[in-house]
C-alpha cells in the first residue's frame, strides 16, 4: 500500500505534538488510516531548538513554501498560523500543487475559507480544519457530517479556552485579569497575539466557521459582532456569582427569519446549567438541531494534546480518502449569507 506522506509547517506547541504522535504512534495511525502515514519534512523557524522529538530521518526545509512543492509530499499540516503571509501562501501552494491540507487556522479560514473551499474543488484535493474550532471536540466533524440530517436553528458556546480560563481563575482566587492571561500564555493555550484571545477575535473566527457549516453560507467573518472580555471585572464576576450566574464569552449564531446572527461577547449564564459548569481551558458547542434536539459536545478547547489529536484525525481521514465538501456542501450551493444585524442586546 503506497504510504501517505505527509509534511509538517510549524513546530510550536502544537507541530512538535503532532510530529512527536506521527512517530511514536506511526503503527496505530497506518492502521486506522489503511495504509502507512510518514512524516517526511518539516519547516520551523529555529531548527537547533530542543522540542522533545526525535525527528532524525525527517528532511528538513528552511523555507515553509518548499514543502508545498515536494514532489514525495501528499499532505501539508500547515500549523504556523496567521491569516495571511506565509501560511495563506502555502495552504494555496500546496492546493495548487495537488496536495491536501491539514491546518489548524482558524483566521485563514475565517478569512480566506471560500476561496480555499474553491481552490480545493477545482484541484480535487481534501482540506481538513477540524483544529481550527473547539481544540479536540471533533465538532466540525459533528456539524457537517452528524448533523446533516437537520436543519440547525442556534449554535453556541465556549470557544476561546484563555478566556474561559481566565475568568475561571479569576472567579476562584480574585487574581487580576493580566497575572491570568500571563499564566494562560506560559501554558500555552493563548494565540502568539493575545488580544486575538482576550479581544474575542479568535472565538469570532470560530463562530463565523461554525456558522457558514451550520447554516449552509460562505463563511461571513466580517459580519460577526465581535466583544471581549478585557473590560469584566473580578468585582462582575464575583456580583454574578452572587445571583447565581458565571460570566462566559459566548460564540452564538442563529437563524432569526431575518437571516443569520453571528455575534461573541461575554454572557452571563446560570452556573448551575451545563454551559455555566465548563470551566478552565475547557470549551463547550450546544448545537440545537431539528431531528436530533438539542446536543452539548465539551472538551479542551487548546493545548498542544487537543490540538494535535484534531489534526490527526484530519489527516487519518485524508490518508484513508474519506472526503465531504469544505464546508458540507459544494461551494456554489452555499448561500451568499443574510446577515441578520445584531441590535436587540
Ligand atoms: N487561543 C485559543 C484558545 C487556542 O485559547 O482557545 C485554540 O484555538
Amino acid at each position: 500500500m503506497q504510504p501517505f506522506r505527509v509534511a509538517i509547517a510549524g513546530l510550536g506547541t502544537v507541530g512538535a505534538e503532532t510530529a512527536r504522535i506521527l512517530m511514536t504512534e506511526a503503527e496505530l495511525l497506518g492502521a486506522r488510516a489503511g495504509r502507512p502515514v510518514e512524516l517526511k519534512a518539516v519547516s520551523a523557524r529555529d531548527r537547533s531548538r530542543d522540542r522533545g522529538v526525535d525527528l532524525s530521518g525527517v528532511e528538513w526545509e528552511d523555507d515553509a513554501a518548499a514543502l508545498a512543492a515536494r514532489d514525495d509530499v501528499d499532505c501539508v499540516l500547515e500549523l504556523i498560523g496567521g491569516s495571511e503571509g506565509v501560511a495563506y501562501d502555502l495552504v494555496l501552494g500546496a492546493i495548487r500543487s495537488g496536495k491536501s491540507v491539514v491546518t489548524a487556522n482558524k483566521a485563514l479560514i475565517a478569512h480566506h475559507g471560500a476561496e480555499i473551499a474553491e481552490l480545493c474543488e477545482s484541484h480535487d484535493v481534501g482540506l481538513g480544519y477540524e483544529a481550527a474550532v473547539a481544540g479536540g471536540i471533533p465538532i466540525i466533524k459533528s456539524v457537517r457530517e452528524g448533523f446533516s440530517g437537520n436543519r440547525i436553528g442556534r449554535i453556541y458556546g465556549i470557544l476561546n479556552g484563555t478566556c474561559n480560563y481566565i475568568m475561571t481563575v479569576m472567579r476562584e482566587t480574585g487574581r487580576p485579569f493580566e497575572d491570568v492571561l500571563a499564566d494562560a500564555q506560559k501554558l500555552g493555550y493563548a494565540e502568539a497575539d493575545p488580544s486575538f484571545d482576550v479581544d474575542g477575535i479568535d472565538a469570532a473566527h470560530k463562530l463565523a466557521i461554525l456558522s457558514a457549516l451550520a447554516f449552509g453560507h460562505h463563511v461571513d467573518f466580517k459580519n460577526v459582532h465581535v466583544e471581549g472580555i478585557r473590560h469584566v471585572s473580578p468585582l462582575d464576576i464575583s456580583f454574578a456569582e452572587e445571583l447565581g450566574y458565571r460570566i462566559k464569552l459566548l460564540g452564538i449564531a442563529e437563524e432569526t427569519g431575518d437571516g443569520v446572527q453571528q455575534r461573541v461577547h461575554p454572557c452571563m449564564v446560570k452556573a448551575e446549567t451545563p454551559i455555566g459548569q465548563v470551566e478552565g481551558v475547557f470549551n463547550a458547542v450546544v448545537a440545537e438541531g431539528s431531528a436530533v434536539g438539542t446536543t452539548l459536545s465539551y472538551g479542551r478547547g487548546a493545548g498542544a494534546g487537543p490540538t494535535a489529536s484534531a489534526v490527526l484525525a484530519d489527516v487519518i481521514d485524508l490518508a484513508a480518502c474519506r472526503r465531504v465538501p469544505v464546508f458540507g456542501l459544494p461551494s456554489s450551493k452555499l448561500s451568499p449569507g443574510r446577515t441578520a444585524p445584531v441590535t436587540a442586546l
